[in-house]
């Protein structure tokens, strides 16, 4: 589906900057993610890829259960190579890891002893919209079909005194976290529609911090009126930052449930890890006791299909469907996050133009000079 028309205008006044970025008045024309975005420049892709194994069109065929694609962002390594590593050894799965360091990927799957045939690696940074835009075309042009999206990969700087910036000039945990994961799933949702597979599900990992008794996340914020790196316009807390980014994640996936869910019978839901302190993401920050992943069955296991759901499990390792807090289950926060996100990934992409706009002008405006100085 387009982009709904109101996210095309100008933003309001009251949106010119948000999470550190200034929104210039720059006339709204034609963008869409949809379109097809220019290779080259910015990031550049790797990929490696095996052809693809399975084709099924027909709906009788549909009853065969061929092998199923799954993206998983962050599969270099915690928790989303060992769901890469998990569902590539079922056979039933090929696993796309969704990297920013293709090496580090590659190393990664090679150590746990994945089977090339069952993944491939494709370069994604999420601190790049441009990147994301990329990876998008890169996974189509694998002619592989979409059954599975992880949206797995996240900074933590909680110890950072100073906000850093993506690409596109967004605070790093919620532009890479939260941006760079809305961009990447709402263009690949049109992936997801035209699978056949039977359970086409769409995860957003989240965290305990959209539970009960979770911080005050998004309180205050999201009116845009301030120029400061934090979602609420607060002083830069890196750990703050992060949780921030992880009830976006939450209000994302519902937000993608309440618009998608009955339209395309895909499921996205939302799940808790629990803290596993082996994983890169909190190795430093806090003292260590075991990794597991839970995800793999958040893809596969039919009692998990639910859709707009937040998942948890317990002592004993069942699954069970968390509450949320009151705050991270806001439809009011969700339909309003979703809107402004979706003006700042469109909004980054005709800044882009118009910077290189400016810079064909100039490049023309040299080649003329050059031009009269050699005939006159
Ligand atoms: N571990 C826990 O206790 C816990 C608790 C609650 C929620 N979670 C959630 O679980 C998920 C996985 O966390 P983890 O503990 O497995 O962390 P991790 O081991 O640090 O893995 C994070 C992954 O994200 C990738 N990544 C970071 N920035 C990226 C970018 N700009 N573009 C692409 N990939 C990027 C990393 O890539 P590199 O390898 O290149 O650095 C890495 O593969 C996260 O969403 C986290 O919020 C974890």
């Amino acid at each position: 589906m387009a982009l709904q028309a109101s996210s095309l205008l100008p933003p309001s006044p009251s949106a010119r900057s948000f999470l550190g970025i200034s929104l210039a008045d720059h006339a709204v024309s034609d963008f869409s993610p949809r379109r097809r975005v220019r290779l080259g420049g910015g990031v550049r892709a790797q990929t490696a890829t095996t052809s693809p194994s399975t084709t099924v069109s027909s709906p009788d065929a549909k009853k065969t259960l061929r092998k199923g694609t799954v993206i998983i962002t962050g599969a270099s390594s915690g928790l989303g190579l060992a769901t890469a590593k998990a569902l590539a050894e079922t056979g039933k799965w090929h696993v796309i890891m969704a990297c920013r360091d293709f090496l580090k990927a590659e190393r990664a799957a090679k150590s746990v002893g994945m089977n090339k045939e069952n993944y491939s690696v494709i370069h994604l940074d999420l601190a790049s919209l441009d990147s994301v835009r990329q990876f998008t075309d890169n996974f189509r042009r694998s002619g592989r079909p979409l059954d599975a999206l992880v949206c797995n990969a996240a900074v933590y700087l909680p110890t950072a005194k100073e906000p850093t910036f993506t690409a596109d000039g967004f605070e790093l945990s919620v532009g890479t976290n939260h941006l760079g994961h809305f961009l990447l799933a709402r263009l690949l949702l049109d992936d997801l529609k035209k699978s056949d597979y039977p359970s086409r599900r769409l995860i957003i990992v989240g965290s305990i911090t959209g539970g009960p008794g979770g911080p005050a996340g998004l309180a205050g914020g999201l009116n845009g009126l301030n120029t400061s790196s934090m979602i609420n316009g607060g002083e830069f807390d890196g750990a703050k930052a992060y949780k921030d980014s992880k009830v976006c994640n939450m209000l994302t996936m519902q937000e993608f449930h309440r618009r998608f869910h009955e339209e395309t019978g895909v499921t996205f839901a939302s799940l808790y890890p629990g803290c596993i302190a082996t994983t890169g993401l909190f190795r430093s920050h806090i003292p260590s006791s075991g990794s597991s992943s839970p995800f793999p069955e958040v893809v596969t296991d039919p009692s998990l299909g639910k859709s707009g759901v937040y998942w948890s499990w317990n002592k004993d390792s069942a699954s069970f469907q968390n509450q949320l807090s009151e705050e991270a289950s806001d439809p009011e926060k969700a339909r309003k996050l979703w809107e402004l996100s979706e003006k700042l990934v469109v909004w980054v992409k005709i800044l882009e133009r118009d910077r290189e706009r400016e810079r064909e002008r100039d490049a023309l405006v040299l080649l003329v000079c050059t031009l009269c100085k050699i005939l006159f």
